[in-house]
């Protein structure tokens, strides 16, 4: 699903964030990437969902050069990639509902096709109550679920999740991390930032860890 080949990447005129990353993962892989604060989680989640090319290096996504995709292939790539952002990035002129079912809008469906199934999901982050107001009215908690639920809605090949759990309480963040777990059963294949120690512990998934601009694999 993903082959990094001595993968690069600096901002600018700045200092290697990344530096000769080799790695591979395998579709329907479930993977944590950890790593101190400024490690570089988020950039190369950036790397992953095709917004930043790499500074030097060779990077493979679903069996292609990413470097070689046309505009058009680089977005029907991007297509089967679900991200949750740290700052969770949600719109504010729509609301929840809408902004949980912006992927299957960009993909074309109906209402009616999806609106049962946004609904469904919605109840089972627990935004039953709040699927009609704007993201300015919900807790930073609420926020995260609601970015949660966008990603996921679409069953995306790939799910990108940038410390998802980090704005919800211990046990939330647990059913959360099982919703994620029952994605990559079903398929998905997952990489997901965190910090949670406890977390880590309790979901033995391998591991990405970068550190001095490097990464290491643990299984
Ligand atoms: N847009 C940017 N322009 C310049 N430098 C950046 C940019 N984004 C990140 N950096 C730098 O890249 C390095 C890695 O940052 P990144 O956000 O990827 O780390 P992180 O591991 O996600 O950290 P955190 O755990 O705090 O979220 C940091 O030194 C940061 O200052
Ligand atoms: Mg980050």
């Amino acid at each position: 699903m993903i082959s990094f080949q001595d993968v690069g990447l600096r901002y600018g005129a700045g200092p290697e964030i990344l530096k000769n990353l080799n790695f591979q993962v395998d579709p329907g892989s479930f993977h944590f990437l950890t790593g101190p604060s400024g490690s570089g989680k988020t950039s190369l989640l950036r790397l992953l969902l095709l917004s930043m090319r790499p500074t030097s290096g060779r990077m493979e996504m679903f069996g292609k050069n990413t470097r070689e995709l046309s505009k058009a292939e680089m977005m029907a790539m991007r297509q089967h990639i679900g991200i949750v952002f740290q700052e969770f990035r949600l719109l504010d002129h729509l609301t929840t509902f809408e902004n949980v079912a912006l992927p299957l809008v960009v993909r074309g469906e109906p209402e009616s096709a999806y609106r049962s199934n946004v609904e469904e999901l919605l109840e089972w982050v627990g935004l039953g109550h709040q699927m009609n107001v704007r993201p300015e009215l919900l807790s930073g908690g609420e926020k995260q679920r609601a970015a949660i639920a966008r990603a996921v809605i679409a069953k995306p090949d790939l799910l990108l999740a940038d410390e998802p759990t980090g704005n919800v309480d211990p046990e939330l963040s647990e059913r959360l991390l099982h919703l994620f777990v029952e994605l990559n059963r079903m398929g998905t294949t997952i990489i997901l930032a965190t910090h949670e120690l406890q977390m880590l512990d309790k979901f033995r998934f391998p591991r990405l860890q970068l550190s001095d601009g490097g990464v290491n694999v643990t299984a």
